[in-house]
């Protein structure tokens, strides 16, 4: 059984076939339309979400299959504190392929330890965001008709932000040169850019200021500050206004520069972009219910994906991060992986943070 919890465990020959598949499903999507009949998709958001739930919710429809799940934690067995492991053995007897979103790092990890049935992560905390990542990724390739050696700049909230750390790892597998823009406090974190090195040797520049670097983009990715995220003492009202994406910001830009957005917007990206050809926020977030359809398929048997094994390594060593599940879920002990074959480093099973001391 095949989870699809963190980006980085995938090689590029997965996310090729991946590709292709979701190709096939736009190019026809009615004849996958019973792909799934017969099951069961969960989704599990524990967080706010609209696009990722609804077209997860619809991308199942649309195969043919049904959905259940719930969209506000309060209205579950959370509410009487069950623990995220009984819960997923509860609704893996129930469901044939599982969606989460939660506000803690690593928990779709916990989830997946602990079902009988495919995970999916549909985010947790800052960690990943792998599913938007894969609709980001198809969306470069399918306007510029490749990813590698294109300069992608990555614009914003990029600490606290998924999309920005999992889009990074999916950029450097495909060989991408990462530009990372963001404003004091709000930088890539050092165990991103750890990662990015150890797993891909990658090519990462780190700036301040978009004016830098406009003109060489191929793609520029713009991201949302995280006001839910911020750590206290972060005043929210002195950085909403810091980074904010108009005509003018783009106006040295390549002619075919594409912009691209997770979504939600709030005040980051001007809505006087929005029909300018450069613009593909609206045609990536499509692009997600396609993408999700092959991603439900490819888990439920249609593509062989082969993940990436990686030593597990049981440690008496808290996880650095407060923000970890193993550091919320008593029962769970903590737990590392050895990224690369013969490497010291270690990194945490579930949130990735590297044990304190890592290089
Ligand atoms: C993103 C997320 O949830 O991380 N939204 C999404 O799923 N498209 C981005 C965000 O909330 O800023």
């Amino acid at each position: 059984m095949i989870d699809f919890i963190a980006i980085d465990r995938f090689r590029k020959e997965d996310l090729e076939a991946l590709f292709e598949l979701t190709d096939e499903v736009i190019s026809d999507p009615f004849k996958f339309g019973s792909k799934c009949r017969g099951k069961i998709l969960a989704t599990l958001f524990y967080e706010p979400s609209t696009r990722t739930r609804l077209s997860f919710e619809s991308a199942m429809l649309r195969l043919g299959g049904s959905t259940l799940g719930f969209a506000e934690p309060s209205t579950s067995s959370v509410a009487k504190g069950e623990t995220l492991a009984d819960t997923a053995r509860m609704v893996s007897n129930y469901a044939d392929i599982i969606v989460i979103r939660h506000p803690l790092a690593g928990a779709p990890q916990v989830v997946a330890d602990h079902s009988d049935a495919p995970v999916i992560n549909g985010g947790d905390d800052s960690n990943q965001h792998p599913t938007q990542t894969l609709m980001d990724l198809y969306t470069i390739r399918r306007c510029k008709g490749r990813i590698e050696g294109l300069n992608i700049g990555i614009l914003g909230d990029l600490r606290y932000g998924r999309a920005p750390h999992s889009l990074a790892y999916g950029a450097a597998m495909f060989g991408a040169r990462i530009i990372n823009i963001a404003p004091p406090g709000l930088e890539m974190p050092d165990h991103v850019l750890l990662r990015l090195k150890k797993l891909y040797n990658a090519e990462v520049l780190n700036v301040t200021d978009l004016s830098e670097v406009i003109s060489e983009l191929d793609v520029l990715y713009v991201n949302r500050l995280q006001k839910e995220r911020l750590p206290e003492g972060v005043d929210y009202e002195s950085i909403k206004d810091s980074y904010v994406i108009n005509r003018k910001a783009v106006e040295r830009s390549k002619p075919d520069l594409i912009i691209m957005h997770p979504l939600p917007r709030v005040n980051e990206l001007a809505y006087e972009l929005d029909d300018d050809p450069r613009a593909k926020y609206f045609e990536q977030a499509r692009n997600g219910l396609f993408v999700r359809m092959a991603l439900i398929i490819s888990l439920l048997g249609e593509l062989e994906l082969k993940p990436i094994e990686r030593e597990r390594v049981e440690l008496e060593r808290r996880c650095p991060n407060p923000r970890c599940v193993s550091n919320h879920e008593p029962y769970l002990k903590p737990s590392y992986e050895r990224l690369l074959p013969g490497d010291e480093a270690l990194f945490c099973l579930y949130c990735g943070f590297p044990l304190e001391g890592t290089r």
